[in-house]
This record gives C-alpha cells, sequence and structure tokens, in this order.
C-alpha cells in the first residue's frame, strides 16, 4: 500500500518537480494546484510516472479544501503526507507595501496552509505515519534579515510580505510539531534554496528538480524528527 501525498502548488516549480519524484518513488499523488486548466496539463505530463490525481486548491479559498480532502478521503480513506508548497511573492517592501498586497501575500502563503494544515488533520490522523512539510524559505528566517536585510539576493530592498509570510510559517510549523507531538505526526519547514522559478523571477541558481529534493526526502523520511526546520542540503538550521 504506497503512502498517499498532498502536494499545493504543484502545477509547476518546485511543486511540480517534488510530484514526480515522489510518483517515481512510487508514491500515490494529489496533485493540486488553482487553475484547473494548469493542474489537469501537469497531471496528465506526469501520468506516466505513476498514480497521480488533480485536485483543485487556491490557498486564498477556503471552499476549495474540503471537496479535495473529501475526494482522498473518499479514495483512499488517509493521507500519509500534507506537503504545504503553494506560495508567491508580492511587491513591496516595509515602507511602502499596500496593505491589500500585503493581505493577499498572508492569506496565500500563511493562512491559507495555517487552515488546509487544520483540516486536513482527521483525515492525517487515518495514517500510521503522517507527515506534514511546510515549504518555508531562507526568506522566513531572523538571520536573513540581520542588518536590515540588505543581502547579494534582495539588493537591500527586501520584499516585507514574503519574508513575514515565511516567518509565520516557521512559528506554525513549531507550533504544530509541539501540539501534535503525542501523536506521532510530524511537522517539518524547509527551504529549498534559490531556485529558477517566478517566486525567484527566473533568478535562481538551483533547479526546481534541485529544490524539490528536501521536499521529498521529508515527505518519505522515517525519521522521528520534528518542529525542525531543514536547508536544500538536508542540514538542520535555525529559525
Ligand atoms: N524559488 C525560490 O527561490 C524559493 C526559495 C525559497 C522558497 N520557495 C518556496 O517554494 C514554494 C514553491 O515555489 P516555486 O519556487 O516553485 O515557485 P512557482 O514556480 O511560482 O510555483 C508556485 C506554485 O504555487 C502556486 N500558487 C500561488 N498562489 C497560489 C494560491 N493562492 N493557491 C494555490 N496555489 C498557489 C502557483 O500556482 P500558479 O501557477 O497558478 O501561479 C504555483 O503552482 C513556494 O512556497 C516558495 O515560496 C521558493
Amino acid at each position: 500500500m504506497s503512502d498517499v501525498v498532498l502536494v499545493t502548488g504543484a502545477n509547476t516549480g518546485i511543486g511540480f518537480e517534488a510530484v514526480r519524484a515522489l510518483l517515481q518513488k512510487g508514491l500515490t499523488v494529489y496533485l493540486a494546484a488553482r487553475d484547473n486548466a494548469k493542474g489537469e496539463a501537469a497531471t496528465a505530463e506526469l501520468a506516466s510516472d505513476g498514480q497521480v490525481h488533480f485536485v483543485r486548491i487556491d490557498t486564498t479559498d477556503e471552499a476549495t479544501f474540503k471537496p479535495a480532502l473529501d475526494r482522498i478521503e473518499a479514495e483512499q480513506g488517509r493521507l500519509d503526507v500534507l506537503v504545504n508548497n503553494a506560495g508567491a511573492a508580492f511587491p513591496g517592501n516595509v515602507l511602502d507595501i499596500e496593505p491589500d498586497v500585503l493581505r493577499l501575500c498572508l492569506e496565500t502563503n500563511l493562512h491559507g496552509p495555517v487552515r488546509l494544515t487544520q483540516l486536513a488533520l482527521p483525515l492525517l490522523r487515518k495514517s500510521q505515519s503522517a507527515r506534514i512539510v511546510m515549504v518555508s524559505s531562507g526568506a522566513g528566517r531572523f538571520a536573513f534579515f540581520e542588518g536590515g536585510g540588505g543581502s547579494k539576493v534582495l539588493s537591500g530592498k527586501p520584499p516585507y510580505g514574503y519574508g513575514l509570510s515565511k516567518a509565520g510559517m516557521n512559528v506554525a510549523t513549531a507550533l504544530f510539531a509541539g501540539a501534535l507531538k503525542d501523536e506521532g505526526i510530524r511537522v517539518n519547514a524547509c527551504n529549498p534554496g534559490y531556485v529558477n522559478s517566478l517566486v525567484s523571477r527566473f533568478m535562481g541558481t538551483r533547479t526546481p528538480a534541485q529544490g524539490a529534493e528536501i521536499i521529498v526526502d521529508l515527505a518519505t523520511t522515517q525519521s522521528e524528527a520534528t518542529g525542525k526546520f531543514f536547508d536544500y542540503d538536508g542540514s538542520e538550521i535555525s529559525w
């Protein structure tokens, strides 16, 4: 009986490559995307790699969560792994970000994934070995913003909403891990590195497949580690 995985934001980029690698390892994957056409096209492209099914999930629209989870329950009876990968970059630094942009950023990258996790718990509790993978970022670490946030990557103008949403995801990881530890549900965050995709405006130096490696490791490991933050090379990093 293969493990059942749900990966959000999986029609492209790191999530798409994570689905491909998980299928090649023999897992059953629910590929979630917010856009029907993109999700169906991605699922068709990966169909020869294994058992892949499309579900529509928009992290800003809670109404899309339950139908997707209900379908997984009806077809599989459980969920072994939830990968909260969906995310996007939003413009604006701390001096000028528009309130609506900030709200959309937090809804997309933090509140939606946290709510989806809450609603997926009953299905995860039906697994013998449940895992939750939060796809965070180096931009969610306080170390990233030391000295006012000037970095080679961001040229001294770090986007506020993205860093805030990923720092919040790190908080959520630690708190979910603590709350679910006694039930044996493991919750870890990871940084896929600086990846060539829309989020990095295609300036990243790593391929999406390389970015997916740490996600796949955390999705498939039998390690008891929980409440940890892992870098793209598998090393543990500070929050
Ligand atoms: N690229 C990097 O350097 C980097 C570094 C650290 C962390 N990350 C994180 O890695 C994850 C994957 O990003 P990526 O680099 O693969 O970027 P990407 O190629 O832009 O993929 C992002 C995915 O998230 C989806 N998405 C965006 N908003 C959504 C919403 N409201 N509901 C559902 N899905 C939504 C996108 O769907 P659409 O195609 O419909 O827009 C797409 O499938 C993100 O969480 C990102 O923050 C990336």
